[in-house]
């Protein structure tokens, strides 16, 4: 199995410690290493090669010292001129690995998640790794617990394969609060964690069948790229014709070859600040304080200081985020529309 990881996206609701140049897989939000390290450590284990990882051409250098710091190399290091979302991304790792005789098991993991208990992830995996074997496109299911307009939601028929996996009925990505609240009350959603496994060879024919013009345009910008023993460059010129399509869009809602097995290992999408203050301890008051904080008669805040004191006195529900730059003080009710504000700001962050 190959480990092919997504470290691509601008992770806009962590803003403004997330930022164009310094994207939410390479920060430390929990622990001493950054979501791209703990992704290519929990893929490190018996059975996986060496990772594959995709990124934005301008992070190159800021992968290989993440990597060099946690002593890890990666086989192949595929770099995207620009943004062109996953089901391309993943498609020119498909046609490189095939190009090279090795139709080989991919999963396809993002780089922004958080998984506590990496050891279930694993055993999950080799559960699920012989129905990709066979030809599946697996999907790993987390209990809908909340309506979350930004995740996959996934219901399964009662038709099962080995391993306790069953087939996939329907998939809807990022439907809206109201769909997703009526998923949820349904009781027998999933939401789709965002790995992926399956051959490369099937991956690229169900891309063909359900997208052919990434398809399409994928062989042709493949053809393009220049490519040395360990990386594998994307030229503009071709990848600009390949829609902008994650491969939930692109694949996983049309496809009626998906699979699902539950993954129960302490998954986080870690994605916005709500997520963040909702899955890490607080303190008495019900404040999460990370930096150099002072809070005083202050409640259910969450407070992030970079680079200076940050100090609250009788407040209640506010997320304050320092940064040497930027600071942004929000409603916690109000956290999911940071995605917005970055967009007005987008040519100044
Ligand atoms: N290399 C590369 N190139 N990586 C990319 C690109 C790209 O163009 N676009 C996104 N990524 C990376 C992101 O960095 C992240 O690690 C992963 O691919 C997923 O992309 P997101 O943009 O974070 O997707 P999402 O969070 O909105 O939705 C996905 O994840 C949810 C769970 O967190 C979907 O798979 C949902 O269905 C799922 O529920
Ligand atoms: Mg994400």
């Amino acid at each position: 199995m190959i480990p092919v990881i997504l470290s691509g996206g601008s992770g806009s609701r962590l803003w403004p410690l997330s930022r164009k140049q310094h994207p939410k897989p390479f920060l430390k939000l929990m622990g001493s290493h950054t979501l791209f390290q703990q992704t290519v450590m929990r893929l490190a284990c018996d059975g996986m090669e060496a990772p594959v990882i995709l990124c934005n051409q301008q992070h190159r250098f800021m992968i290989h010292e993440q990597l060099c710091a946690i002593d890890a190399g990666a086989q192949l290091l595929v770099l995207e001129p620009f943004a062109r979302n996953t089901a391309p991304a993943v498609a020119m790792v498909a046609l490189k690995l095939l190009a090279e005789g090795r139709d080989e098991i991919l999963v396809v993991s993002p780089a922004d998640h958080v998984i506590q208990n990496s050891t279930a992830l694993r055993n999950t995996l080799e559960l699920a790794r012989p129905a990709a074997e066979a030809g599946e496109l697996v999907l790993f299911g987390i209990p809908a617990e909340q309506a979350e307009p930004g995740f996959g939601y996934i219901r399964c028929r009662d038709e099962f394969l080995c391993n306790g996996m069953q087939r996939v009925e329907h998939f809807v990505e990022k439907p809206d609060m109201v769909t997703a609240q009526a998923f949820v009350d349904c009781g027998d959603y999933y939401w789709n964690s965002g790995i992926f496994m399956f051959r490369a060879s099937r991956y690229l024919d169900e891309l063909r069948v359900q997208s052919p013009a990434i398809h399409e345009s994928c062989i042709r910008a493949f053809e393009g790229c220049s490519l040395s023993e360990t990386t594998l460059r994307i030229a503009a010129s071709t990848y600009s014709a390949c829609p902008d399509r994650s491969i939930d869009h692109a694949l996983m809602e049309s496809t009626r070859s998906a699979c699902l097995i539950p993954l129960d290992a302490g998954w986080s999408d870690a994605g916005s600040w709500s997520a963040l203050w909702s899955e890490q301890d607080k303190d008495e008051h019900g404040n999460l304080l990370l930096g150099d904080v002072v809070v005083d008669d202050s409640r259910d805040c969450l407070v992030h200081a970079s680079s200076k004191l940050v100090t609250l006195l009788g407040l209640e529900d506010l997320v304050v985020v320092e940064t040497r730059d930027a600071v942004m003080i929000a409603h916690k009710d109000r956290l999911q529309d940071v995605r917005h504000l970055v967009n007005e700001l987008d040519s100044e962050q």
